[in-house]
């Protein structure tokens, strides 16, 4: 025997599991990536950047990462001379695969990409760092580097 009321009850449920389902595709789909801006874009924010704001920045990365010339390989490689060199290339730190085979080498704007997202940029790569959101964080970030790793 059909109970009406369990019948009513079974079809509300079912109302609101499929409202629910489309409830949480909506904002998934929707969500914005991480922006990277344009190269002009970037290099704007570049040439404005300002390299005692991206020293705060750094408060992020100082556990993992040293930038002083001859300065130690922590859980990161030592940053020094990171500019126009091949990724994977600091001396005497044990990089992932996924590095070494890579073909990056690092300058402002594919340092601007890593920050944005590691894992986006070089899936399996082992910096567990969620990545910085705002292109004009990353920019003084960047120009603070430069300043302290010794980049021409
Ligand atoms: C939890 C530790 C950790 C944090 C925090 C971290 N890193 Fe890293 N970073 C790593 C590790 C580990 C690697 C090497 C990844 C690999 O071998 O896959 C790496 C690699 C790098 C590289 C590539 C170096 C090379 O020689 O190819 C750069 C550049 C870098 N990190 C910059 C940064 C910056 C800038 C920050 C702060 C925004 C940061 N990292 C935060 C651990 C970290």
């Amino acid at each position: 025997m059909l109970n009406p009321l369990r019948v009513a009850l079974a079809v509300l449920g079912l109302g609101v599991l499929l409202s629910a389902c489309a409830d949480d595709g909506a904002p998934a789909a929707a969500a914005p990536s991480t922006a990277v801006v344009s190269p002009a874009e970037f290099q704007a924010l570049l040439a404005a950047a300002d390299p005692d704001k991206g020293q705060v920045l750094f408060l992020q990365c100082r556990a993992c990462h040293s930038l002083e010339a001859g300065g130690a390989n922590k859980v990161g490689p030592n940053l020094h001379g990171v500019f126009g060199r091949k990724a994977g290339l600091a001396p005497g730190y044990a990089y992932s695969e996924v590095i070494l085979q890579s073909s990056i080498v690092w300058s402002a704007a594919t340092l601007d990409e890593w920050l944005a997202r590691p894992s986006d940029f070089l899936p399996g790569n082992r910096m567990v760092f969620v990545g910085i959101r705002s292109p004009g964080d990353r920019a003084n970030l960047i120009a603070y580097l430069q300043r302290e790793t010794g980049a021409q």
